[in-house]
């Protein structure tokens, strides 16, 4: 299985970290493209995961700037693309087709071959165009989800919040997370 990353400048970089990791060990390949906007948010938020933590979990990492890369084409076959965080700026890009950067052009693509597009996005509270954006992209065929955890499984740290988003993202694309307890999985 081959995934395109997009990583967008919403906070919430370790999500972003979890799930490379997570297609890393899963054995997906992975091609990680990281926004401007995201760099500047990695650094301003200086705790979390920085572009070396994010570039050496992926497989192949393009230049958001390369739009010849081979993600930017439709003829460069993935089994889709998820966009984590995926800022409210790449949402409304995403959403109206403007493609200036290969985080938007790669996810334009993803939709026009209609392959699996999935946005993670992380912005409180939600205003007007955001949400008619969202509803924009849900319409032209993404997978709108929000970086929110569940609490059924009672989690006792940050980890495991991560690890409940990162693995109801890659169900979206039939993926398996070791560890990740289903809602009354196993009762008769
Ligand atoms: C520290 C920091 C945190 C931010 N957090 C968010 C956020 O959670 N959600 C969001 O939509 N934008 C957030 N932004 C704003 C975006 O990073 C900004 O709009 C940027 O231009 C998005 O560019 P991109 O979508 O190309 O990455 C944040 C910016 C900074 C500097």
């Amino acid at each position: 299985m081959r995934l395109v990353v997009g990583v967008s400048g919403g906070s919430g970089m370790p999500y972003a970290e979890s799930i490379l990791r997570a297609l890393r060990d899963l054995g997906v390949e992975s091609h990680l493209v990281v926004s401007s906007g995201a760099k500047r948010v990695m650094t301003a938020e200086g705790s979390g995961p920085q572009l070396a933590d994010l570039t050496a979990l992926a497989s192949f990492v393009h230049d958001d700037r390369d739009l010849a890369a081979g993600v930017a084409s439709g003829s460069f076959r993935t089994d889709g693309m998820l966009v984590v965080p995926c800022s409210a700026g790449t949402l409304a890009k995403i959403a109206q087709g403007f493609a200036d950067n290969l985080v938007a052009r790669a996810a334009h693509v993803t939709l026009k071959e209609r392959r699996r597009l999935v946005l993670v996005l992380r912005e409180d509270p939600l205003p007007r165009p955001m949400l008619l954006n969202m509803l924009a992209a849900h319409d032209a065929g993404a997978t709108v989800m929000t970086a929110s955890a569940g609490f059924y499984h009672a989690p006792g740290s940050v980890d495991e919040l991560l690890h409940f988003v990162t693995a109801r993202v890659l169900d979206q694309f039939g993926l398996d997370v070791p560890g990740f307890r289903r809602w009354r999985e196993g009762e008769a």
